[in-house]
């Protein structure tokens, strides 16, 4: 999704807005610019249709001002082009914005600039802003003004940053459902829509509030409301690891952050288990025991996989706590008009916690009275802080578009949560103890997995031409082979179909031929037998099929078997999802594909 970076200070603040906008790259965006002013006056401008390097080999040495704005562009009104990338300027190119979002009355505020008189450079909802700005810009008036009289009139979303050339000591910045960060640095200060984008810079910011504006000069800021109120905003330190941002040496993001699951799982376990009383501390749940003793039902909701994850979770919550629990997207529930109730503890799911679907299914949430945690790793992104409640991750930064080791830590963190339930519910401690010795192997039994890269690598290449793939699982398997598809799809894309495996009689197995290999989840557990079973069908009809198991099936039954080591039967869901991580990874590299930025996605999903 569309990245913005601004920066005001002593320096030239191109180096920095260039190296921020490839800090954002990773959210996926089509294309990118810059804007610059100082004492010298106006404004000079780069854009282009492309990648964050065609702009840096577009912009000349002379291109240097101490106040800058910068943007990558995920298109929504307009086709990716030069003119339609932001900044965006108005006719007397005085005023320069960039923007995240969505402006949901620009056709009809754009009607009206044009009977103005204002000629449109671009197709986009954002250049109606700069005009917006400029029509309300006074003599002698100040910036903010300006720009809160002109977002009076806009209806939408949006993350902004303004530039004014007659004004070039100050940034005004303007937060409506999509994040704007300020970075707090000495006599400098940075703006971001991402804090992997200033970290390098300074750890101290200042997350805006929806309806929150600031103007942000060198040596500081202010924030305010629309109506002009002041509002004060403490920093808060970012912890994350700088390392985090760089590929360490592994020839994806992907690839590494897959083989940071143990150190990551570690992190999400850390502080939370308690051996003595089998039991897990989740201090964040602002929820006493008594209040969640008399919850009745558990409703997740997240977004793709935070979604699957969830559906984990609600197995996980409903085995061991034995309350009823069930995950639904987020992108559906908020357009369902949901009975919310009392009794039912909502969780929201997110790794950026940015995505818009799920903020807006908690804020419905909120409005109708219900209590919602989150779990999610970005800490103080906009979902954490609407929650009241929840569990961190700590899995660090994920770059890569796709999800994994922020996958397998929600799933952890659901662990803890439905061990935390059960044991104030009727969890005996013998099964209290036996998921926490199985939580603290967990680190290691994925390092077993991550030792057979190279073998799955062989097999991904093996396979990666098929016209698709079909992965199935029974009840604890179904959401790990629907995380597998998903996983194949969004980086191969193969196409890529998952089904319970009871299911497969019901129609799918009409597909099953030679050319759909299916991988099946095989998990030594209570419905081995039946699972067996399935196998014997596919194979009947020519299919092939590799699995993914415990122990290694019939030799007539899989024509590729990857073994992953045993857990409790509740969480060896997490296990068995790894291998299908790395055989999505390998077959998108095997095919040639952009792994950290598939096409059409992004990593925060920040419109409708
Ligand atoms: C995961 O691989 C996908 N990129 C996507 O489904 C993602 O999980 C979804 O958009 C939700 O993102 P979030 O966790 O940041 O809310």
């Amino acid at each position: 999704m569309c990245g913005i970076v601004a920066y005001i200070g002593p320096k030239d603040a191109t180096p920095f807005l260039l190296e921020g906008l490839a800090r954002l790259e990773y959210r996926g965006y089509d294309s990118a610019g810059v804007a610059v002013t100082g004492r010298s006056g106006g404004i000079k401008l780069r854009k282009v249709k492309g990648r964050v390097a065609d702009l840096a080999a577009d912009v000349p040495a002379r291109f240097k001002g101490t106040t800058g704005i910068g943007h990558t562009r995920w298109a929504t009104h307009g086709v990716p082009s030069d003119a339609n990338a932001h900044p965006h300027l108005d006719n007397a190119d005085r005023i320069a914005v960039v923007h995240n979002g969505i402006i949901e009355n620009a056709d009809e505020l754009r009607a009206k600039l044009t009977a103005e008189g204002v000629v449109f450079r671009s197709e986009t909802d954002t250049e109606v802003l700069a005009h917006l700005i400029a029509a309300h810009v006074t003599e002698g008036g100040e910036l903010e003004d300006a720009v809160r009289a002109a977002l009076g009139r806009v209806v939408g979303t949006y993350g902004i940053a303004v530039l004014d050339a007659e004004q070039p000591d100050r940034i005004v910045v303007a937060r409506n459902g999509s994040p704007i960060v300020l970075g707090i640095g000495e006599k400098e200060m940075f703006v971001a829509s991402d804090v992997s984008a200033l970290v390098r810079y300074t750890r101290q910011v200042v997350h805006l509030e929806d309806g929150e504006l600031a103007t942000v000069r060198a040596d500081g800021f202010r924030t305010f409301t629309a109506d002009a109120r002041t509002t004060h905003r403490q920093p808060s330190t970012v912890d994350w690891d700088i390392d985090s941002f760089d590929t360490a040496g592994y020839e994806h993001f992907l690839l590494k952050e897959i083989h940071e699951q143990p150190g990551s799982v570690e992190r999400t376990l850390s502080g939370r288990l308690d051996e003595r009383f089998a039991t897990a501390h989740l201090g964040g749940l602002n929820l006493d025991a008594r209040e969640l003793r008399e919850i009745r039902r558990v409703k997740i909701l997240g977004c793709g996989s935070a979604y699957y994850a969830g559906e984990m979770g609600a197995q996980l919550i409903e085995e061991l706590a034995r309350i009823p629990a069930h995950s639904e997207p987020a992108s559906e529930f908020r357009y369902r008009n949901p009975v919310i109730e009392a009794d039912t503890l909502y969780v929201a799911v997110s790794q950026s916690g940015e995505t818009y679907d799920t903020l807006a299914a908690v804020q419905e949430i909120k409005r109708k009275g219900g209590r919602v945690l989150g779990v999610v790793n970005t800490v103080g992104s906009a979902i954490a802080r609407e929650c009241d409640g929840g569990i961190y991750l700590h899995a660090g930064p994920e770059v890569s578009v796709a999800s994994t080791k922020a996958f397998t830590s929600t799933v952890v963190a659901f662990a803890l949560l439905a061990l935390h339930f059960g044991r104030i519910h009727d969890l005996s401690p013998a099964d209290g103890r036996r998921i926490v010795s199985a939580l603290q192997a967990l680190p290691d039994q994925i390092r077993e997995v991550l030792d057979q890269s190279e073998a799955i690598a062989e097999l991904a290449a093996e396979y990666a031409e098929s016209a698709g793939m079909m992965f199935i699982g029974r009840v604890r398997g179904y959401p790990v082979a629907r995380e597998g598809a998903q996983k194949l799809k969004e980086i191969s894309y193969v196409h890529a179909e998952a089904y319970p495996a009871s299911e497969l009689k019901h129609g799918p197995l009409a597909l099953i031929s030679p050319e759909l290999p299916t991988v099946a989840l095989v998990p030594d557990d209570e419905l081995l037998d039946k699972n067996l079973t399935t196998l014997g069908e596919i194979k009947a009809r020519s299919g092939r099929v590799i699995a993914v198991a415990h122990r290694r099936p019939e030799e007539k039954l899989v024509d590729h078997c990857i073994l992953v080591p045993k857990s409790e039967p509740e969480l060896d869901p997490l296990l068995l999802n790894i291998p299908l991580q790395l055989l999505a990874y390998h077959a998108a590299v095997a095919l040639g594909r952009d792994v950290d930025k598939p096409r059409n996605l992004a990593k925060s999903v920040t419109v409708e």
